[in-house]
């Protein structure tokens, strides 16, 4: 039956676990088969056309596996091509950046929001043209911090180092004024002490990966498509260094994986 098939999960490597474990915890009766591109990643210092190819790539195997709804975990992948993949497949399709940009849109009391991403997904702008589509006359300051996807991958998420560099990157937009800060990437919700510590209290951050899991959940019980038997054993592939992923996604989904991890190879896409 449709509705208890899997979700697809696709991300560029581990970080995507953020948004497993949020959809874990909200819908518990669901399954996911995740896809982590873990031969390419990072994908957030690549170019639109290459994203765009990865991406394809990876979606059409999740689509081999019969799944009911896909979910684009990748902040990057959906700055830069959602529309497209929306458009190449046939299930309901849900990006992290419509979600937080949303929850930003409605967070924010003076009107301007911070946007933190990769540097595809500052590039691209489509936080902002989203933020700035909801509500009108938002100001939106962006901001590019590539050291943090390699700081929580090292699992340094508190002390000198991360308070350092959250200073270095944040400085900026607390300056310009912010109130409401997205944190458009994959890895970033593990920073979320350090980022809280530094933007104080008068600074609301907007987790993607919770706001994404609260969009599949209602994109599936309209659509009919909400698992009705509980217990769905999710699967978890990559593309390389299935034991590396293991390790790694203890600190993004403690305990979640079990042995579920299964190296493949993608089919090449035009
Ligand atoms: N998953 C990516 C994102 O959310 C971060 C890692 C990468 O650059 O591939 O943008």
């Amino acid at each position: 039956m449709t509705e208890n098939a899997l979700i697809g999960v696709f991300d560029s490597g581990v970080g995507g676990l953020t948004v497993v474990r949020e959809i874990f915890r909200q819908l518990p009766d669901e399954g996911v088969v995740y896809l982590g591109d873990t031969a390419r990643v990072p994908y957030g210092t690549r170019s639109p056309e290459t994203v765009g190819r990865y991406a394809r790539e990876g979606v059409n195997f999740l689509m081999g596996k019969g799944i009911k709804a896909l979910v684009v975990a990748c902040n990057t992948v959906s700055a830069v091509c959602l529309d497209e993949i929306a458009r190449l497949v046939p299930v309901p399709v849900i990006g992290v950046l419509e979600p937080g940009a949303r929850a930003a849109a409605t967070a924010t009391r003076n009107g301007h929001v911070g946007v933190i991403g990769t540097l595809a997904t500052v590039r691209s702008g489509a936080y902002k043209r989203a933020i700035e589509a909801i509500r009108p006359g938002t100001g939106v300051t962006q901001q590019a911090c590539p050291l943090f996807v390699p700081l929580v991958e090292e699992g340094w998420l508190k002390g000198d180092v991360p308070a350092l560099v959250v200073k270095n990157y944040l400085e900026p937009l607390k300056g310009a004024g912010i109130d409401t800060l997205v944190l458009g990437c994959t890895h970033y919700p593990l920073l979320k002490p350090a980022l809280e510590a530094f933007a104080g209290p008068d600074i609301t951050l907007v987790d993607s990966a919770v706001q994404t899991a609260r969009a599949l959940a209602e994109e599936l019980r309209t659509r009919g498509l909400s698992a009705t038997e509980g217990g769905a054993r999710s699967e978890f592939y990559v593309t390389d260094a299935p034991d590396n992923f293991g390790m790694l996604a203890e600190k993004f989904l403690p305990g979640g994986l079990e042995e579920r991890i299964y190296k493949i190879e993608l089919e090449v896409a035009s």
